[in-house]
């Protein structure tokens, strides 16, 4: 029997391709693992009315961890006429299924390490080594939504402010939740040296729910008096981050702001290519490429796999395989410091599979 048991769940579009790609250097370096492929994606949702089958949830949970590629999603509308016949008016609804994943498995911690390689063009300045910690079940993403106000909500005084045709989205934080990302993130830091934590929010309107979660950091950083810490707003963070991208390490947040900071940090080392991302709870994790599945360059093995060889760099890491990890880091970096095979993403004419050989040719 295999040391480990990978739920391998490739996805649409270039989900497809990149995993293939991972695959490459996966088996170049001699994991001793079993990859079970699960049904997930868009097809599942039409024909069946739930793009993450419960039988692929099953399956994860006869497994270490998973290994995800990417999703197609449309809007409610094109996504309701697209479904079967027979399936609609059924009372299907599309939900997305890394949120699911996320929320079903409580794996609270969304980690991306957006790491400027020497030799990537695409870096916006060399030497930015930035890691996210996003909160990953709570916030915005409880999907607790209304189109319309709730009639018995008016009950309440303060929202006698609020137009009777408002839709409403509402954003839940918890103590506990708050807690325990931050805490993820400081006993990171601890661990790699890292040194400093900053907290992003909007807490000077959110005054509640960041006000929770500003109060989680103000308790657990007590705790790590060898590390440093500073918090900012949500909006000046996107200024400071262009401006100063150096002076910041460990960067913790809550589920959008992260979703969205992240994007702009992986912006800067890259962009969709490079942004890799392990979704972690205690004791399950699921590791992906931050990108969508690209429908217009499914299946033209074009895009740039890094991403996701780079999120099976982090699976490892939490495997406990880190000589593996690390050597899959050291070969990304070398390929990346040569620089003779590039994909289109970096100006280049490599394919996807072509670079996933590069990298697992250095292993
Ligand atoms: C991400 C993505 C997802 C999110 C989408 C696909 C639901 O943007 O992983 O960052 O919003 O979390
Ligand atoms: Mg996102």
């Amino acid at each position: 029997m295999a040391k480990y048991r990978i739920a391998w769940l490739p996805g649409d579009g270039i989900g497809v391709d990149v995993l293939e790609a991972t695959k490459i250097v996966l088996d170049r370096i001699a994991l001793d693992a079993e990859y079970i492929h699960g049904d997930i994606g868009w097809e599942f949702w039409r024909t069946e009315g739930d793009a993450l089958p419960q039988r692929t949830l099953d399956m994860m949970k006869e497994t270490d961890c998973a290994f995800f590629g990417a999703i197609t999603s449309k809007g409610k509308d094109v996504a309701d006429k697209e479904l079967l016949p027979e399936l609609q008016g059924k009372g299907y609804s599309y939900r997305s299924p890394i949120v699911r994943m996320r929320q079903l498995l409580d794996l609270y911690i969304c980690l991306r390490p957006c790491k400027a390689y020497p030799g990537n063009p695409l870096n916006y300045r060399d030497n930015i080594d930035l890691v996210v910690f996003r909160e990953n079940t709570e916030g915005m993403y409880i999907g607790v939504e209304f189109e319309r106000v709730p009639e018995e909500f008016y009950a309440v005084k303060a929202m006698s402010k609020v137009p009777r045709d408002a839709a409403l989205s509402l954003r839940a934080i918890t103590p506990g939740g708050s807690e325990r990302i931050v805490r993820a993130a400081f006993e990171f830091a601890r661990k790699n040296g890292r040194r400093k934590v900053t907290a992003v929010h909007k807490a000077n309107v959110l005054r509640m729910t960041d006000g929770v979660f500003m109060d989680a950091f103000r308790k657990v950083r007590a705790e790590y008096p060898d590390i440093a810490t500073d918090d900012a707003n949500i909006d000046a963070m996107g200024m400071w981050l262009l401006k100063n991208p150096l002076s910041y390490d460990v960067i913790v947040t809550t589920n959008l702001f992260g979703d969205i900071i992240s994007d702009l940090c992986a912006q800067m080392v890259g962009g969709l290519g490079f942004g890799c991302s392990g979704n972690i709870g205690a004791t399950y994790a699921v590791f992906e490429p931050t990108h969508g599945s690209a429908p217009k360059y499914a299946g033209q093995y074009k895009v740039n796999p890094l991403a996701s060889i780079l999120a099976a760099k982090m699976m490892l890491d939490w495997l406990g395989e880190t000589d593996r990890a690390a050597q899959i880091e050291g070969a990304v970096a070398a390929v990346l410091a040569e620089g003779a095979v590039r994909t289109y993403d970096m100006g280049g004419s490599a394919s996807t599979l072509d670079m996933a050989r590069a990298v697992a040719e250095k292993l």
